[in-house]
């Protein structure tokens, strides 16, 4: 089969290595894809969010799936245009991707259909906010209601920071239109969990749970990044805890979905709360999480391209999805610097992988037939291993074989989950 993903970091990598482990795969394309996914696809350069270019491509190479991984194109209808030409795709349309393009919707549905999830107001005008924020509890999260590249989030300690937020997102328009509605809602505490699915609209099947580390410096200091580094499973993501959010959160979200007529098909990302008062609904994402899936996906066992068939077909509920007992474990490395200024094109080294090692590039490009830097985030380094310990060490010794100038990476990734963890491993 002919298969084309659409996109071009590291979880795209991630997606893409898996699928070719199918013996049924014979191509694979990526758009734009990078200068490291260029050893194990067929790169093109058309903007992941050039979704008429994307079709004509797609029609004119025959694919046989279409793969669209990243959120922005979902929420512009990438689905939609594929579906319409013909072509077999694995994501949501772009009425269910609305579940993460849109705060508002999000938050709605949840309210409508009792799913747990921090109490909120939501508002289209500025002054509303303003009066709002002048009494609400503290702390109090501040969020733009669209697509913001994961930044479009304020935890604000005090009342001045919550004036700020509001005027920054509202009148200033940092995130551009996203901000023309914000949500203002309860600040949660707990440790976080992310949950990945499979749906096809009708059956939903969990993926193993994972742990993200978002700031960038260690003991969880720094500003928010895209994600330093992930592990997998989450101790804190209990046989209990899976069990009410199977009936608490996720079968009521996809048939919440279906009941608005807007059937969710593909993967649907849950980022759960563990509060004092249960699993909590911090934010849906309407496709894979970065850098969680290159956590996920090495635990798979069995076909990918079967499953993602499965789901396209609308017929998961006949196949077996299965996921390994062992643990998993990614260091991201960055560009000193990230995630502001950093430099790019120094040459990257990279070292032999053994079979529980994968490498996936995220920011590099290729000059002169050599490997360069060429984003914030790098590469991740991931190792598997039957416990979490062992997944965590040897993901920082694998992390340790690889060499460019300006290269840092957080030492913590996996701390809290092994701390956690206590004596049980
Ligand atoms: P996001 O950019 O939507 O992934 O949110 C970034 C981070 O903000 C999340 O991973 C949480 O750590 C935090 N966050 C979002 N909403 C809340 C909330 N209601 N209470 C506490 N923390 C939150
Ligand atoms: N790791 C969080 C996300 O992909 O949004």
């Amino acid at each position: 089969m002919k298969i084309l993903v659409i996109g071009g970091g590291g979880r795209e990598h991630a997606i893409i290595q898996k699928l070719k482990e199918d013996p049924k795969t014979e191509k694979i394309y990526a758009l734009p894809g990078s200068g490291g996914i260029a050893a194990d696809a067929e790169c093109h350069p058309i903007s992941a969010t050039d979704i008429p270019a994307i079709v004509s491509f797609a029609k004119e190479h025959s694919v046989d799936l279409a793969v669209v991984a990243p959120d922005d194109p979902l929420v512009l209808g990438a689905a939609d245009a594929l579906r319409e030409a013909g072509i077999l795709y694995f994501g949501p349309q772009k009425n269910a991707a609305a579940i993460e393009g849109s705060k508002v919707f999000a938050k709605n549905l949840m309210k409508k259909y009792g799913i747990p999830t921090a109490a909120y107001e939501t508002f289209d005008d500025m002054d509303a906010a303003l009066s709002y924020v002048e009494t609400c509890p503290l702390p109090t999260v501040v969020k733009a209601d669209g697509l913001a590249l994961g930044k479009g989030v304020l935890i604000c300690e005090t009342r001045d920071a919550a004036r700020e937020a509001v005027q920054s997102m509202m009148r200033d328009r940092i995130f551009g239109d996203s901000g023309a509605r914000v949500v203002i809602e309860e600040f949660l505490t707990g440790p976080e969990v992310s949950v990945l699915s499979f749906t096809d609209g009708k059956t939903l099947v969990p993926m193993v749970s994972s742990m993200d580390h978002k700031r960038a410096l260690d003991g969880g200091k720094g500003l928010n990044t895209g994600g330093m580094g992930t592990v997998a499973p989450n101790p804190f993501y209990t046989a209990d805890v899976a069990e009410r959010c199977m009936k608490e959160i996720f079968l009521p979200t996809i048939r919440a979905m279906k009941t608005e007529g807007r059937p969710f098909s593909g993967c649907l990302y849950f980022g759960l709360m563990l509060t004092p008062d249960g699993p909590k609904v911090i934010e849906y994402n309407c496709r894979f999480g970065d850098p969680e899936t290159q956590v996920v996906l090495p635990l798979l066992e069995g076909s990918l391209l079967d499953v993602m068939l499965a789901v396209a077909q609308g017929r998961l509920a006949e196949t077996q999805v299965k996921f390994s007992e062992k643990s998993a474990c990614c260091v991201i490395l960055a560009s000193e610097g990230y995630p502001q200024h950093y430099e790019k094109g120094y040459p990257i080294t990279l070292p032999e992988t053994g079979p529980d090692e994968r490498i996936y590039i995220a920011g590099a490009a290729l000059k002169d037939g050599r490997l360069v830097t060429n984003g914030g985030r790098v590469l991740g380094a991931v190792a598997t291993a039957d416990t979490l310990p062992d997944a965590v060490k040897a993901a920082y010794a694998l992390a340790d074989r690889v060499h460019f100038d300006n290269a840092f990476c957080r030492r913590d990734i996996g701390q809290r989950a092994l701390t956690a963890l206590g004596g049980k491993q």
